[in-house]
């Protein structure tokens, strides 16, 4: 699979030297050398920053492909999140701002966000919820989103959340693989002024889901809608009466703090699971040096609470490295497309942590738009989600960060936890490439034996050693954790290819599995063709992705109909139709082909990478396994 990959010359930026204070600077090989010839010592200084109710006894016990992180701990994540802010200085300091679609606000201190999440937590212990039990959220971007998640973990609930945008299929296959005792959720989403019904989704999906007890809404809006009394509670209704202390749950290093879906080469969605100690550690971590976080920071990640990056990197990290964090409903083009600009002046945003998909949106909407505003307050910026391509990467670094901020494109995964490879603040910065690994991360770009290839040479991305917020399972497969671990050489492979030059630095080109990326968001082919051919009309689907200059990929569907129907825009707009209403619209075909036949190889299997070809125009490569 390895073949030569020419570098075209990039220009290497080097922040402004009045960014003075870089933690790393000029350190990081011998930090990076120390930390993997040492990784033991080096994670267990990062561990001694943070509260634990216990200490470990190990460090390590690695037994292949199964790693136990911190054995003998016991601790609660959200005592790092909280107690130990609420205990000291940062008491009344800002811990969450929220800005909400129309332009509202609601502001809380560490105390007061520590009250609101225990009094939830001692909500959830009413309904009999206990350590283990599993809570699935459909939530919008609201506070009490991140309140309800927190209070989860207090009680050691596992969190399973599913990003609101998804559709009732998709909600359904996830609350019942988790076997979700209470759903959590609102009347509506607000996007754009606009109201879109969550609740009504929800119902949808908790049919035929058994596990499900009870769900709790949070009414966001104006009249109060309607709740079903054997089964729903009102959000506020809950807590009215409860107290603001609730004792952590002491949990033991290994137990799982939350399962998080991803989409995989199989029609299934598939549950990473991540377990309190290691996770803790990872977060913490990776905002801490990554972000170069201080508390002082006023810290913006634009992501859905939803994806493994609202995890770490809106809710988890920065709370537990005690900085402000901000949290909007706000789109990036409502009321007009200077409002993420205007909100960064507002309120002195200091990191701006978004997706190339929003880079390369602003980047259309043109510069006059953040140069209405004053973006002073700004000192690292990153990205994260799909490649930043050059382009977006010269933008978001002259109108943005004007020429002199640091910009971390960080690459990591669902399944690792945190941010694994990406140029730390104040190297020099190659546009177009990640970086390097982060100190205590081993990873390497080699051919299908697992041998490094040489630098320039496409390979496919592995990481050689564990590290301790990696994913410890899939929940309810073995099979598929072990594939992780067993396809090269024993190493965890990634499922992405990349490449290296000469001074080590990583680029990514893209996923070498089935799955498609559209604006930052990983959409499984199977999924998809599962949904497509779930309708009467359809026989046989393949999809694809295709470049698109905004969203990175775009997804095509290439049909075979039933006997009876035939191909015609109608059909094609309610296929369309059916994908979004069954999965959610991130998942909805842009167009739709109709076919004759599909290629396919002896043994059946439909050759996507021959419709690629075909569709872009480029030779197909092998055909030898064509069927005629
Ligand atoms: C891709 C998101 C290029 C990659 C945190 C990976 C990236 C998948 C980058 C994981 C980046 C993530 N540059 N590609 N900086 N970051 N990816 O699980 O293909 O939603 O395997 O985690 O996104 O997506 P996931």
């Amino acid at each position: 699979m390895s073949e030569e990959k020419k570098i075209t010359k990039v220009p290497v930026y080097t922040p402004d030297k009045s960014y003075k204070d870089f933690r790393w600077m000029g350190d990081y090989e011998k930090i990076y050398r120390e930390s993997v010839e040492n990784p033991e010592k080096f994670w267990e200084g990062i561990a001694k920053e943070l509260d634990w109710e216990k200490k470990w006894d190990n460090v390590l016990e690695w037994n292949y492909p199964d790693a136990k992180w911190f054995s003998g701990a016991k601790l609660n994540i959200t005592c790092n999140c909280l107690d130990r802010h609420v205990n000291n200085s940062r008491k009344n300091k800002v811990a969450l701002i929220w800005r909400g679609d129309d332009g509202s606000e609601r502001i809380f201190t560490y105390r007061q966000l520590y009250r609101e999440v225990m009094r939830f937590a001692n909500g959830l212990k009413k309904l009999g919820i206990k350590k283990g039990d599993r809570i699935c959220f459909y939530m919008p971007f609201v506070p009490e989103h991140i309140i309800s998640i927190l209070a989860c973990a207090r009680i050691g609930a596992v969190h399973t959340i599913v990003y609101a945008g998804f559709g009732a299929e998709s909600l359904h296959q996830r609350i019942v693989n988790s076997e979700s005792k209470l759903v959590i959720t609102a009347d509506v989403s607000i996007r754009r002024g606009k109201r879109i019904d969550l609740k009504s989704i929800v119902d949808e999906a908790i049919v035929n889901a058994p596990s499900v007890e009870r769900v709790i809404v949070y009414r966001r809006t104006k009249p109060d809608i309607e709740l079903y009394t054997e089964m729903e509670l009102d959000y506020y209704e809950l807590i009215k009466d409860e107290k603001p202390h609730c004792d952590p749950e002491i949990m033991d290093a290994e137990d799982p703090l939350f399962i998080l879906y991803t989409s995989g080469t199989t029609g299934a969605p598939k549950g990473i699971l991540h377990t309190c100690a290691g996770y803790m550690l990872g977060s913490y971590y990776s905002t801490k040096y990554v972000f170069d976080i201080k508390e002082s920071d006023v810290h913006w990640c634009t992501a859905d609470p939803g994806w493994i990056t609202g995890h770490s990197y809106v809710v988890y990290g920065p709370l537990q490295a005690g900085a402000t964090i901000l949290f909007t409903e706000t789109t990036p083009d409502y009321p007009d497309p200077g409002v993420w600009w205007e909100i960064v002046e507002e309120f002195g945003v200091t990191i701006l942590y978004t997706a190339p998909t929003a880079i390369r949106m602003f980047m259309k909407f043109g510069s006059e738009w953040p140069d209405k505003y004053n973006l002073e307050s700004l000192r690292v910026l990153g990205s994260v989600g799909e490649p930043l391509n050059p382009e977006a990467f010269e933008w978001f670094y002259r109108v943005i960060g004007k020429e002199k901020l640091p910009i971390v494109d960080t690459w990591w995964q669902t399944e690792t936890g945190m941010h694994m490879i990406t140029t730390l603040v104040g190297e020099p910065m190659k546009p177009g490439f990640v970086g390097k690994p982060l100190p205590g991360v081993v990873a390497d770009v080699v051919d299908k034996t697992g041998n490094p290839v040489p630098p320039e040479t496409a390979g496919r991305l592995v990481i050689k050693t564990p590290w301790p917020s990696m994913m410890r399972g899939i929940w309810g497969s073995r099979e598929i954790y072990e594939k992780y671990w067993s396809e090269i050489n024993g190493y965890y492979t990634v499922g992405d290819m990349a490449v290296k030059d000469k001074d080590g630095y990583i680029m990514i080109i893209g996923r070498a599995d089935d799955v498609i990326i559209v604006a930052g968001h990983n959409i499984g082919t199977a999924e998809v063709e599962s949904a497509l051919v779930a309708h009467e009309a359809v026989a046989e689907a393949a999809v694809i992705g295709v470049p698109d200059p905004l969203k990175g990929n775009l997804i095509k569907a290439f049909l075979i109909l039933r006997n009876g129907y035939s191909g015609s825009e109608k059909l094609a707009n309610e296929l369309k139709y059916h994908v979004r209403m069954t999965l959610g619209p991130i998942s909805m075909p842009a167009e739709i082909n109709f076919m004759e036949t599909l290629p396919k190889t002896r043994s059946g299997k439909i050759m996507r990478r021959v419709l690629k070809a075909q569709d872009m125009g480029v030779d197909p490569g092998d055909l030898s396994t064509m069927e005629d």
